[in-house]
């Protein structure tokens, strides 16, 4: 069911820091800030050949990426995304198998502009799973 690798969120506590280090240091085409304000994020992308890295940063009081460094002040990786063709198919099945959806159940518009649903972690080996139908 699931496609390729589409991108690694990368929870961030200094954008600008980050940014650069992928930039100068590991010469990777990194992208221009964009706030995110329906997810709480401000995101840069970085293109790889073979998928992407989406450094979060927060974005207003209410943002789910504060919590997570607060726990993790270095920061680390938040969730991984991969495409679906049939994101409501893709929920379907999931749910149908006891994976537990995030939030109200229905797939919100991503940063690629594309639709997004989250799985639980604790359904998932600890890891934050998205969904991008593409
Ligand atoms: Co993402």
């Amino acid at each position: 069911m699931i496609g390729r690798l589409n991108h690694v969120a990368i929870a961030v506590p200094d954008l600008d820091a980050a940014a650069a280090q992928y930039r100068d240091m590991l010469g990777a085409d990194v992208g221009a800030p964009q706030d995110e304000p329906d997810h709480g994020v401000t995101v840069i992308f970085i293109t790889l050949p073979n998928t992407k890295i989406e450094l979060l940063y927060p974005l207003g009081d209410a943002s789910p990426i504060k919590g997570f460094l607060e726990k993790n002040p270095a920061g680390g990786i938040h969730h991984i995304c991969y495409e679906v063709d049939d994101i409501l198919a893709a929920r379907d099945r999931l749910a149908a198998a006891g994976a537990r959806v995030l939030g109200t159940g229905e797939p919100k518009i991503g940063a690629h502009g594309k639709p997004v649903l989250f799985l639980h972690p604790k359904d998932f080996t600890g890891t934050l799973v998205e969904l991008e139908q593409v």
